[in-house]
């Protein structure tokens, strides 16, 4: 579905894509992960046909994307990272206009409206909309034409968890229903819960792939929580289970029979980013 090879582009001075290369197959969610300045929104953009590349080679459905990107805005739904409705015009009116934009027939509308949870709320402003309810506009915008494949630049960006889990299970439906979809996101427990596999995007590079999974697995340092008694009270212990010394001591407490429970904890996405990066999350998200 996207194949992309030795992707650079620099905005004058500033490199902001140092070559990359992935690709996603047709029925996948691939999430494009990494904090602000990473790469993430100028990597959709190319693949989109909104910018060139200085060097390398992207395809989407065989086509590269700037030269034929009439041939593909019909195959493609763009959700951008900014919201750019009509403001003083009606939800209903809003996607007359972009389906009038497209050329494409109004089949399917009311189908896009349930899906999308708008349908009570068709006669309202834009400017009236929610922060999620705008961000659910802006997904009917991108599916009005039923792309086969969704490219969504921090689709939850700025929602309260309950607005971001409305639209992450509207992803999985969409997915279910054979659309391909490709992500960008800070949000490490978003990708991990949404996609089967994720790139980390840091400063213009590549620097880890593969499924949330394995990426813990082999990136993550597990750990295991042992609450141990101690003079008559509790008291937790958080074990490095690749350390020296804690097989020693929980060899130990066992032993003496002081423990009371284990729990082994997985690394988060989040910690591997710090791993690999050497950089913390706050740092990084807040920068
Ligand atoms: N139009 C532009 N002109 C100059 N620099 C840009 C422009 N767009 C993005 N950049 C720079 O390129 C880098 C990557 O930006 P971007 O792709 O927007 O990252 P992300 O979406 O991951 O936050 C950043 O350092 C950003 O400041
Ligand atoms: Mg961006």
């Amino acid at each position: 579905m996207i194949e992309v090879n030795g992707l650079k582009k620099n905005y004058g001075e500033k490199v902001a894509l140092k070559g990359i290369d992935f690709s996603i197959s047709n029925g996948e969610i691939f999430g494009l992960l990494g904090p602000n300045g990473a790469g993430k929104t100028t990597t959709l953009k190319i693949l989109t046909g909104q910018l060139l590349p200085n060097a390398g080679t992207a395809r989407v459905m065989g086509l590269e994307p700037w030269a034929k990107r009439d041939l593909l805005r019909r195959e493609m739904g763009i959700l951008p990272e900014e919201t750019n409705h009509y403001e003083r015009l009606t939800v209903m009116e809003n996607l007359q206009i972009f389906r009038r934009l497209n050329g494409v027939s109004m089949d399917g509308l009311k189908e896009i409206l349930k899906d999308v949870d708008l349908e009570a709320h068709q006669k309202v402003k834009a400017k009236k909309l929610s922060k999620g309810l705008k961000q659910r506009l802006l997904l009917a915008r991108a599916l009005l034409h039923k792309p086969k494949v969704l490219f969504l630049d921090e689709p939850t960006s700025g929602l309260d968890p309950s607005s971001a889990s409305n639209i992450h299970s509207l992803l999985k439906k969409l997915n279910g229903e054979g659309i391909t979809i490709i992500l960008t996101s800070h949000n490490m427990e978003e990708v991990d819960r949404l996609c089967g596999r994720v790139a980390f995007l840091d400063e213009g590079e590549i620097v880890a792939r593969g499924n949330p999974q394995d990426l813990k697995r082999s990136y993550g340092k597990n750990k295991l929580e042992v609450m141990v008694e101690e003079n008559g009270s509790r008291k937790l212990h958080v074990l490095d289970l690749n350390g020296e010394e804690s097989g020693e001591k929980l060899k130990n407490w066992m032993n003496e029979g002081r423990v009371l429970t284990a729990h082994s904890i997985e690394p988060s996405l989040a910690d591997i980013f710090i791993q690999l990066t050497g950089r913390g999350k706050n740092e990084r998200i807040n920068k």
